[in-house]
């Protein structure tokens, strides 16, 4: 099936469902939007955001206030489709007392049969039932609801990339811009490529557009996305000036006037040296690759269809850091794959041990409907779980290591808010990637006009601002720092 590209003027025949449902929903109704799954997924319902606040809806900071509720589903490992249905059963309850409540379901799992079933049988009062290539025309489904169907469920099966879709950006500090969708990977373990359609890269301008308006809206770093964005452009026609992923960046970076740029994620595959090579050159690409090695064993990469081996990663791995001292490198790792051996197991250690990767997201191998591992016998829970606690301690010993090399530098962090676990330090991140927390003194307050203000407060009044930073103390996750100097406001550089 060919691309379908929707252009920002079918985006605006969209817009006139937006007005439609305006008058539909009527005045002070309120949206909720629970998000499960990765960035992509994210970058999606701030799309949904967008064309709902465009609706007039404000948003409800909490589920039992909200008059539409969406739920943006995951599918990638089956906790997170258990989780999905745990929050319908909690909906159910909710619209008894409520029975107005309107209620989407969209994302990855709505492009398997099983789960749409299951809705159908289980949660009748589900309104509406859509796909992630059907974002764009939210308006026009919700209509369908608002003028008298009973219910809406219509999952796209075009590819599709659609432009022009009001957003409503989560954070003040990253804005998401997704690059590409899709994936034509097919690892054999995963869904995406059966829940996202075929690989489709939105066209350069468009996105080098979306970047300058990003960074005049004052927005410093922008996280480019797509599943594997080493293939971006891959799809495009050669003959115009669209350019693979290594032009974006540059353009992006050299054009954008943004201060940081990151993208995730790359497969070792097809990252080139040629990519290492322009973020070496570019101050304003970030020091950060995030790039899954899923296993250490060559016989495993193969029954994966990862199509690289595990001398190839760290050759990759070794050329990142030859090129770019300060890089950090993050990884993916699944344990316990079907067939995997105590041997295979060894491998995998061994090359976790030998990367000293920054951070890894280590994962316990889940059989997904439809997928060709999911037809494989499989490892037995207690031994998965046991290797899984290995290599969590082979990792946290690379990351503790990796941050203590960190202490005594100081590093410029954008800074995300209030920390979770101190109520009076900040967060944020530097450009490699890593989370530093860190305390600023009362005067430093007192200069910013924020003596009076609590600690929430200042949090947000210091979101999307650059720090520079003094690290103090090393953890396994994060990094503890003191501030050094602050930047002056909404300058770039
Ligand atoms: N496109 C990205 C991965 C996106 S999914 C890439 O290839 O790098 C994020 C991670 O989820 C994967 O890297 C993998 O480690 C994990 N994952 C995917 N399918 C899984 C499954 N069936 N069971 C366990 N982990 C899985
Ligand atoms: Fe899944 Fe592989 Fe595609 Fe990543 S590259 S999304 S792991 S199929
Ligand atoms: Fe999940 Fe879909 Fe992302 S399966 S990880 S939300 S692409």
């Amino acid at each position: 099936m060919s691309t379908q590209y929707i252009s920002t003027e079918e985006s605006l025949r969209q817009a006139g469902f937006l007005v439609k449902n305006r008058e539909l929903l009527g005045d002070g109704k309120k949206y909720h939007i629970i998000t499960f799954g990765c960035q992509l997924n994210d970058n999606d319902s701030e799309k949904m955001a967008g064309q709902m606040e465009a609706m007039n809806l404000l948003e409800a900071e909490e589920l039992a206030e909200a008059d539409l509720v969406v739920i943006n589903t995951c599918s990638i490992r089956e906790n997170a489709a258990g989780r999905f249905f745990g929050h319908l059963g909690i909906i159910k309850n909710l619209r008894k007392d409520k029975p107005n409540l309107l209620v989407a379901v969209c994302g990855c799992m709505m492009k398997q049969e099983v789960h749409v079933d299951k809705i159908r049988r289980s949660y009748p009062f589900v309104d509406m039932v859509f796909g992630p290539q059907d974002i764009y025309r939210f308006p026009e489904l919700l209509n369908r609801r608002l003028e008298g169907s009973r219910r809406v469920y219509d999952v796209g099966m075009e590819d599709t990339v659609a432009e022009g879709v009001p957003v409503r950006r989560e954070r003040k500090f990253r804005a998401l811009s997704t690059i590409m969708y899709g994936c034509n990977n097919f690892c054999s373990y995963c869904v995406v490529p059966y829940a996202r359609g075929r690989e489709r890269s939105r066209h350069q301008a468009e996105v080098l557009a979306e970047l300058k308006a990003l960074a005049d809206e004052g927005f410093s770093e922008v996280m480019l996305l797509g599943q594997n964005v080493n293939s971006y452009g891959k799809d495009l026609p050669a003959s115009n000036e669209q350019g693979n992923f290594v032009e974006l960046l540059t353009k992006a970076a050299e054009q954008s006037g943004l201060k940081r740029i990151r993208f995730m994620s790359s497969h070792p595959k097809d990252i080139s040296l040629d990519l290492l090579d322009t973020i070496a050159a570019h101050p304003n690409i970030e020091r950060h690759i995030h790039f899954a090695l899923q296993s250490g064993s060559n016989e495993i990469l193969k029954a994966m269809n990862r199509k690289y081996t595990a001398e190839h990663f760290l050759n990759l791995l070794a050329e990142a850091r030859k090129r770019i001292p300060d890089i950090s490198i993050t990884t993916d790792i699944i344990v316990g794959f079907p067939g995997e051996t105590e041997e295979d197991f060894q491998d995998t250690l061994r090359v976790v041990r030998e990367a000293g990767f920054d951070q890894a997201f280590t994962f316990q191998y889940s059989p997904r409907p439809g997928t060709p591992a999911a037809k494989l016998e499989e490892v037995p829970a207690d031994v998965m779980t046991e290797r899984f606690n290995r290599l969590v301690e082979v990792q946290n010993e690379n990351s503790l290591r990796a941050h203590e090399r960190l202490v005594g530098e100081t590093v410029e962090v954008l800074i995300e808010g209030l920390s979770d676990h101190s109520e009076s330090s900040l967060t944020g991140r530097d450009s490699a990637y890593h989370l530093i927390n860190f305390t600023l003194d009362e005067e430093v307050f007192a200069e910013l006009g924020l003596a009076e203000t609590d600690w929430v407060r200042r949090g947000q009044a210091l979101e999307g601002r650059f720090a520079q930073v003094k690290i103090t103390d090393a953890k396994t996750f994060s990094l503890q720092g003191e501030l050094v100097g602050l930047a002056p406001q909404g300058r770039v550089g």
